[in-house]
């Protein structure tokens, strides 16, 4: 690809993903922008998901229902000129690790909520590592056509729980039976509902932000409260500021109900419209690596080992950060400097749908993983090392004690576990005084795979029981005096040798704060 061909190419780019809390609509929302992408005809709500245990991922059940051709993991499709990624992170009972490893690969997210419930826990959680990145936040408050909260509430919550400020597009006139429309601030018009379809869809409004006189639903009351609401945000909301926006500072908020297709591609058009295109990526010694460098390099944010004991390959998904990637290339692993040929066998594309398109910085691709890759991992083209910054640790939040079935069996125990922790699958810990193996995740899915694997992958049979939820804070070594350990703060070291709690509740580590006020104690992210 000649250099101009790779940048305009990569400004077609926008990766990212949705966070949400489950059931605030993520998959309703993903296929009606199937939808507009053209991937599926028709919309529906996509049954039977939540039954199957290791559902993966809801995408499969799209792929299924729908007879569409989508990886688990990424769906791609053009929409306005742009080519768009949209990455999976799996909720519900598939909340792993991965979920958050997945936030490092996008530039920008999508906040799906409940304008009923407003802000909920995974929300919070997932909002969390994406703030931390600085990349844009764009929110969607769904279910506009069920009675929920004050709009104006919705948008001081943002402020309050998450810290983000909240600029509103569109405001919407009305909720549950009597929603009427939207009225946009930005284009200028009011967007009607209309559950059937039929009729005029718009009603433009005048330099003054008002509808004609002549148009009956001037007329109405909900017309009339929406400008007093519009007075109100334009007089005391906050101002918009795209600067503030792509730093993640400011969030442009929509309303709309995914399950009536309303407000849904508004949302589109403004977000293909503003979310950025790739940009530079950090690199572990400090520089910044441009997406549009020549030689290809990307890094591995997420393994996915198959579940079906017949096919034993794993899945390693590469974020591309510059360059194009080419099927058969040579690639150096950046941690070993091994050489490795992805030729044809060996990967996928994320779009397998129609002819292979070519994949360029910002894009994901799928390598067919026979145990050479690691999360994390970094592999480039050509002569000069490229390493991305690494990826950083999150906070586990659930915790199992593990040992071998068989006392016997101690060497694939160890085997099985030692590769299991280095890939990323879960956390290891040691408790300080028995050694015992201490397993931290931060969703319950981690547990299952490991165990499985462990047994499938390395004929080791492990007994799990479970310690229940921690809150896991880091100590500095210099503070540490092993009697602070009590049944109630548990001391362990991580994979590196540093030291931590597990404290059993909140109750525990603010008794043990008062008790040693001296002692400063951190959590991963
Ligand atoms: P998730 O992926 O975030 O978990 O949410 P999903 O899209 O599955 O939506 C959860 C439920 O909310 C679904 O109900 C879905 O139809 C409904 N839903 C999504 N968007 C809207 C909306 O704009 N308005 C209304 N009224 N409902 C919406 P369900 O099919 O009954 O599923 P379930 O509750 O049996 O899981």
């Amino acid at each position: 690809m000649k250099p101009q061909e790779l940048r305009d190419a990569v400004d077609k780019r926008r990766t990212f993903a949705i966070i949400s809390h489950p059931d605030a609509g993520k998959t309703t929302i993903t296929e009606q922008l199937l939808l507009f992408g053209g991937v599926i005809r028709e919309a529906g709500t996509v049954k039977g998901r939540k039954s199957s245990h290791f559902a993966k991922s809801d995408w499969m059940a799209i792929e299924k229902q729908r007879g569409i051709s989508v990886t688990s993991s990424v769906l791609q499709f053009e929409y306005a000129g742009k080519q768009i990624n949209i990455l999976d992170t799996p909720g519900h009972e598939d909340f792993s690790e991965d979920t958050y490893r997945t936030l490092m690969a996008v530039d920008a997210a999508v906040m799906v909520i409940d304008s009923a419930k407003g802000i909920e826990a995974q929300t919070k959680k997932l909002f969390k590592v994406v703030k931390q990145r600085g990349i844009p936040i764009f929110t969607f408050m769904n279910k506009l056509d069920r009675d929920g909260r004050e709009p104006l509430d919705l948008i001081a919550e943002l402020e309050d729980l998450l810290g983000i400020e909240g600029y509103a597009m569109n405001w919407p006139m009305g909720m549950g039976k009597g929603l009427a429309g939207l009225y946009d601030r930005v284009d200028h018009r009011i967007e009607l509902y209309r559950e059937n379809e039929a009729g005029e869809r718009y009603l433009p409004l005048d330099e003054n932000g008002r509808l004609a006189p002549s148009e009956p639903l001037a007329n109405d009351s909900i017309y009339t409260d929406t400008l007093d609401s519009i007075e109100l945000l334009n007089d005391a909301g906050n101002q918009f500021n795209l600067k503030k926006v792509m730093s993640g500072d400011q969030t442009p908020v929509f309303f709309g109900s995914a399950l009536t297709n309303f407000g849904v591609e508004t949302f589109l058009k403004h977000f293909v419209e503003m979310a950025p295109a790739p940009g530079p990526h950090r690199l572990q010694d400090g520089r910044a690596l441009s997406p549009t460098d020549p030689n290809f390099s990307g890094f591995v944010f997420k393994i996915q080992a198959n579940m079906n004991p017949n096919h034993r390959d794993r899945i390693a998904f590469v974020r591309i950060g510059a360059g194009e990637f080419e099927r058969g290339m040579d690639v150096t692993l950046a941690r070993t400097g091994k050489v490795l040929r992805l030729n044809n066998s060996t990967e996928f594309m994320a779009d397998t749908r129609e002819q292979v398109q070519t994949a360029v910085a910002g894009d994901i691709v799928g390598l067919y993983d026979t145990g050479n890759f690691q999360i994390g991992d970094s592999i480039y083209a050509g002569k000069d090392p490229v390493e991305y910054e690494k990826l950083p640790q999150f906070t586990p939040e659930l915790f199992m004690r593990v040992t071998p079935k068989n006392v016997m069996k101690q060497k694939s125990f160890h085997k099985g576990m030692q590769q299991l922790v280095q890939e990323g699958a879960v956390q290891l810990y040691r408790t300080y005084t028995t050694n015992d193996y201490i397993l931290g995740a931060v969703g319950q899915l981690q547990f299952e795979v490991f165990k499985f694997r462990m047994q499938n992958e390395y004929n080791s049979e492990v007994v799990m029981t479970p310690i229940g939820s921690r809150v896991a804070r880091w100590i500095d070594p210099e503070q540490l005096d092993e009697k602070m350990s009590s049944t109630r703060n548990l001391l362990v070291k991580d994979v590196h040798g540093d030291p931590l709690f597990l404290f059993e509740n909140q109750y525990a580590q603010r008794w043990f704060a008062d008790k040693y006020p001296e002692v400063k104690l951190t959590a991963k992210l």
